[in-house]
């Protein structure tokens, strides 16, 4: 049992592109040998591969060190924001802390200098550790398989004007920080909207409780308006990613307090530049059975633990007093089906009944070709608009081969296959069918927004789950999305078409 969550915290032990982590390296004026600031990179062995730590140590101005990291394993990708950082001299220790469903793994790093080199082992606890030397040059990357098929895709209008009169077409994305000339023209040029996907989470944003982080999203927001895109704020309070910190001392009037403070503060910041906002995410837990969805069947969190279930309606309450022109969002997974359907229906109507400020529902939409659940998604749209509420589809992705959902560290699927010709239009045909049923409910639904940029930018990266390939060329599902909306009015900007290639499944 020991070795399958050991196996299984490995496996979900994951991380960020090469090139990513190389734009970062080259030229930070801090990164002299004998320091510790800047970017190292280091790799360790493991059962499922290397994995690709691009480490990121930074001095603030009170003498304190922040790190941080991209990890890359195999097909994935995924950024660790560290704890307990201690600095002492040439070392330093960290904790990388993540959450399993209810279960917490821990792993302890220390790392020394040792000549233009960082010596860093790691610890698992009684599960043993492991050693790597940390260097400032960047690992060479692997290359590229090219077994692609090819394909023809025929593309007259740009997906957001195929839709302007019905809904927002968006995307997720750290823009523009780290991202590519191309990747930002891709972005600007299809989309509509922009949801950040990591920077104005509470560990990002709001790291300590008198520390606020605001540069990258103060950029991507400015990005975002200079390129005429609205901003989906993304997210206020929720289980993961948030920092230990909001919960410490077991007092809960303290915690609430943090809890305004960290929305009145970061709401009020963006007022009247940030349009919507999710301001609860996935308080449901998975699963559930016949009992359960009679219920509202919360997670057990820290909100929840610290705050009972009026945790929620003060959030909607603290959110719209700090902007109150923002539309505001319950944001979940899984919610459109089964047993945590019905429960989102019963808490749903206990937040409205209580008088929290929610305007909508945020059906994040992660999914898998082959195994979309039409039905309950038509029924779910209309079974939230009976309540009065709007719905946006707000992390949408359609994964070829494995598992998507929207649930945390749990075994993702892995494959360095290409995607086959049949897995791509069997996608677009599922594309298809689900903006069918959006454009069908055109007047409850208020913005798709994708969840990334492309099948590179993607934290399902290896499952080829968006409209654009890992080298930016539109794949069959954008095609038939657009070919969904009805024939072109000839007014609309044209895409060039042509054969592209399809993303080799790194
Ligand atoms: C994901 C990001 O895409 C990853 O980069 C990050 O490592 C983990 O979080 N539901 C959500 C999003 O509401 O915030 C999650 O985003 C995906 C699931």
């Amino acid at each position: 049992m020991l070795m399958r969550t050991l196996a299984w915290m490995q496996c979900c032990l994951l991380c960020v592109t090469v090139a990513m982590a190389q734009d970062r390296s080259a030229s930070d004026p801090q990164e002299s040998p004998e320091k510790l600031a800047g970017t190292w990179h280091c790799q360790f062995e493991t059962p499922f591969g290397v994995q690709t730590y691009h480490l990121h140590f930074t001095e603030d101005d009170r003498g304190g060190t922040t790190a941080n990291a991209e990890v890359e394993s195999g097909d994935q990708t995924r950024e660790v924001q560290f704890s307990d950082v201690k600095r002492r001299g040439d070392s330093i220790s960290f904790a990388e802390v993540r959450q399993f469903g209810e279960r917490e793994f821990r792993i302890d790093y220390q790392a020394e200098l040792q000549g233009r080199d960082l010596l860093v082992s790691r610890s698992f606890g009684e599960r043993g550790g492991q050693e790597s030397t940390a260097t400032r040059e960047p690992p060479k990357p692997v290359p590229a398989a090219s077994t692609e098929p090819v394909v023809e895709v025929e593309i007259d209008r740009l997906i957001k004007d195929a839709f302007k009169d019905s809904f927002l077409i968006g995307m997720a994305g750290d823009l523009p920080t780290r991202y590519s000339d191309a990747e930002l023209k891709l972005a600007a040029e299809h989309f509509g909207s922009i949801t950040p996907e990591n920077c104005m989470k509470p560990e990002r944003i709001h790291p300590a409780e008198n520390r606020w982080q605001f540069e990258q999203s103060d950029a991507l927001v400015n990005w975002a308006r200079k390129n005429g895109m609205t901003v989906h704020g993304h997210t206020l309070v929720w289980h993961a990613q948030t920092p230990n910190w909001f919960f410490e001392g077991d007092d809960s009037e303290t915690i609430k307090q943090r809890m305004k403070n960290h929305i009145e503060t970061l709401v009020g910041h963006y007022k009247g530049q940030v349009q919507s906002w999710d301001v609860v995410n996935e308080a449901i837990s998975d699963g559930g059975d016949a009992k359960t969805a009679e219920t509202e069947h919360l997670r057990d969190s820290n909100w929840l633990r610290a705050l009972g279930p009026d945790f929620l309606t003060l959030a909607f309450k603290y959110a719209r007093q700090a902007d109150p022109d923002a539309v505001l969002y319950y944001n979940d997974y899984n919610i459109e089906s089964g047993p945590k359907h019905a429960s989102s229906l019963v808490l749903l109507k206990r937040l409205l009944d209580q008088g929290a400020p929610i305007d909508a529902v945020g059906i994040q939409g992660h999914w898998r070709s082959g195994r979309v659940p039409f039905d309950d998604i038509e029924k779910a749209i209309t079974d939230y608009a009976s309540l009065g509420l709007k719905v946006s589809i707000t992390e949408l992705d359609v994964t070829i081969r494995g598992e998507s959902g929207g649930q945390f560290g749990r075994r993702r699927f892995r494959s360095s296959a290409p995607p086959s010709l049949e897995d791509l239009n069997a996608q677009a045909e599922d594309y298809a069918k689900l903006f069918a049923i959006f454009e069908k409910h055109q007047n409850v639904i208020e913005r798709v927004s994708f969840w990334g940029l492309n099948d590179r930018r993607t934290w399902r990266r290896g499952q080829h789950p968006l409209l654009f390939d890992a080298n930016n060329h539109p794949k069959p599902a954008y095609a038939a999305i657009v070919r969904e909306s009805g024939p072109s009015g000839g007014d609309e900007a044209s895409v060039p078409s042509g054969q592209i290639e399809v993303e080799d499944g790194e």
